[in-house]
């Protein structure tokens, strides 16, 4: 065979992967192809393929008469925003896209020059877990995933997405890196299938209810993302991508912004109702004060009474925390606190300004929480607030009581402006809860008990249910103007942007996991 001609049947057999056949069946299964993939992924025309012919080494199992160049897994790098970043897709249509000893080794491959490049990594899974014709070598590959995952850690933004199946120990990869985004009704991940459960536990459970991009969104929080199919699913690691530095030595990239940076919004002083109990949305906070009113929630379906996810301030990303006071009345629970806790130390490690809005009453009473731990989860997210060197800005609208006031970002640790509406009431509980315990011998004796009641909380809302007992001490740096909060964010994080802090030596914390 010519040479020319020899190359191009090689290339041509690289880009058929698993042949005409298992394309249309993934094509029919409403997903993708790998390579198509990673052309939605890049920038036009900026993909490059590195060991487009590695071939696996298998000889057992007839595997020596089915050899595919590639050996399903396509890895490489390109341009996102013309920005370098590197990636690998699973190729499902040579042999399920099972991770071999070849094609683990072309994933670790592009995971080394990124992390050494400082470039974020993208993996597109779609597989049926470990190649069984390779017993150990296979496993040893995984293995030496997880290890590049774990040091990239912090180093490197690191995407998952779940374009397929993603089970037993292979669900690990993802579940090391910062974001995972599930497509709805094509992918599922589970440590162990229907199957096993089936005969270990006796439970019937089908794939979708038991790692679908529902339950693991809405019910396990392993997943950040959910999406309706591949296309939106690479085109949200794009977007998530724009609010993200290369790695932690950068700072996240600035866009350009048309939306004025003294706009105010007078709704905003309509938005707290005048009603302590009563709930209102903060998302239309943070849409009011965001660039263009562009929020990217991330975790939207989980632990729903606090909020994370990426804006811009006058074009600068920022990581946004926030209670929720229309869900669970915005208290933290178990699953907020580790949700917010997980997303501050990404904001922390890639250099991420954090803006925290704060409604909260408190943690979430019950002995479900607190046999679940709430103690050490809610330790979580008083210390990655804690430890979190980058700008840190919070706004006090309503709540901030009890030890949920010190963990939101409160000047106590280390949280360099502080700002509170004039609706905002900073206290260790609220009047009622307090007035009950303070005066429980006057009431249990007072023949008006629901006159002296209100009394008694008048008087301590009065003296406890604002901002300036705070304000007084420095705890609040400054009490604003809810319509005033975007300017004054953003003035803020202007007058933050050479801030310099860092943590005593260490090799690393021991957060309360
Ligand atoms: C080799 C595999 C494979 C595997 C699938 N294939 N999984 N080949 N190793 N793990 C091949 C099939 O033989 C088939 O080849 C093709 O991929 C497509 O598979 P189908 O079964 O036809 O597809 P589908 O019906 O969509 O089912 C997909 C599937 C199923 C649910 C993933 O294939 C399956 O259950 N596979 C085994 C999953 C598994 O148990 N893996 C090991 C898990 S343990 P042809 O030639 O017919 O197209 C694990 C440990 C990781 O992964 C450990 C890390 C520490």
């Amino acid at each position: 065979m010519d040479k020319k001609q020899q190359l191009a049947d090689l290339e041509r057999r690289a880009e058929l992967g698993g042949g005409e056949t298992r394309i249309k069946r993934q094509h029919d299964a409403g997903k993708l192809t790998a390579r198509e993939r990673m052309s939605a992924l890049f920038d036009p025309g900026t993909f490059e393929e590195l060991d487009k012919f590695v071939t696996h080494r298998g000889r057992d199992f007839g595997m020596d008469q089915q050899i595919v160049p590639g050996d399903g897994v396509i890895a490489g790098h390109g341009r996102v925003d013309g920005r370098p970043v590197y990636a690998f897709a699973q190729d499902f249509t040579v042999f399920g896209g099972s991770l071999s000893e070849t094609n683990a080794a072309k994933i670790v491959k592009i995971m080394d020059r990124a992390m050494k490049l400082g470039a974020p990594i993208v993996g597109l899974n779609d597989s049926g877990g470990a190649r069984i014709q390779e017993g150990v070598l296979s496993l040893g590959g995984y293995a030496d995933i997880f290890l590049r995952n774990t040091l990239a850690s912090g180093v490197v933004p690191q995407i998952s997405a779940i374009m397929g199946p993603c089970a037993g120990g292979a669900v690990y990869s993802p579940a090391i890196t910062d974001f995972n985004i599930m497509v709805e009704r094509t992918s599922y991940m589970f440590v162990t299938g229907p199957d096993v459960i089936k005969t270990v536990t006796h439970e019937a459970v089908t794939k979708e209810e038991l790692g679908g991009a529902m339950t693991h969104n809405a019910r396990s929080g392993v997943a950040h993302f959910a999406v309706a199919d591949d296309r939106e699913c690479l085109a949200l690691i794009r977007d998530l991508l724009s609010f993200l530095p290369s790695n932690n030595l950068d700072d996240p990239p600035r866009l350009e912004t048309a939306d004025p940076l003294d706009r105010e919004d007078a709704a905003l002083d309509r938005l707290v109702p005048d009603s302590p109990t009563q709930p209102y949305d903060m998302l239309d906070l943070i849409h009011a004060v965001a660039d263009e009113a562009y929020f990217l929630e991330v975790h939207r379906h989980y632990a729903r009474n606090l909020i994370v996810g990426f804006a811009r301030l006058s074009g600068q990303p920022v990581g946004i925390v926030a209670n929720q006071p229309a869900h669970l009345a915005g208290t933290l629970d178990i699953d907020a606190s580790v949700k917010g806790a997980r997303f501050v130390r990404f904001c922390d490690a890639f250099n991420i300004p954090l803006v925290t809005f704060e409604d909260v009453p408190g943690f979430l009473p019950g002995t479900v929480q607190e046999y679940g731990g709430i103690i050490r989860h809610g330790a979580k997210l008083l210390y990655a607030f804690a430890e979190a060197t980058v700008p840190k800005v919070t706004v006090i609208t309503r709540k901030a009581y009890g030890g949920a006031y010190c963990v939101m970002a409160s000047k106590h640790i280390r949280t360099d402006l502080n700002y509170a509406w004039p609706t905002a009431e900073i206290a260790v509980m609220g009047p009622e809860g307090a007035v009950n315990i303070l005066y429980k011998r006057e009431l249990d004796a007072a023949s008006d008990v629901v006159r002296l009641r209100a009394e008694k909380v008048a008087e301590f809302r009065e003296k406890f249910a604002n901002p300036y007992v705070a304000a007084a001490r420095g705890f609040v740096d400054e009490v604003i103007g809810p319509r005033q909060t975007r300017p004054k964010l953003i003035a803020a994080l202007a007058s933050l942007a050479t801030k310099r802090d860092s943590n005593p030596p260490k090799k690393h914390g021991n957060i309360p996991l």
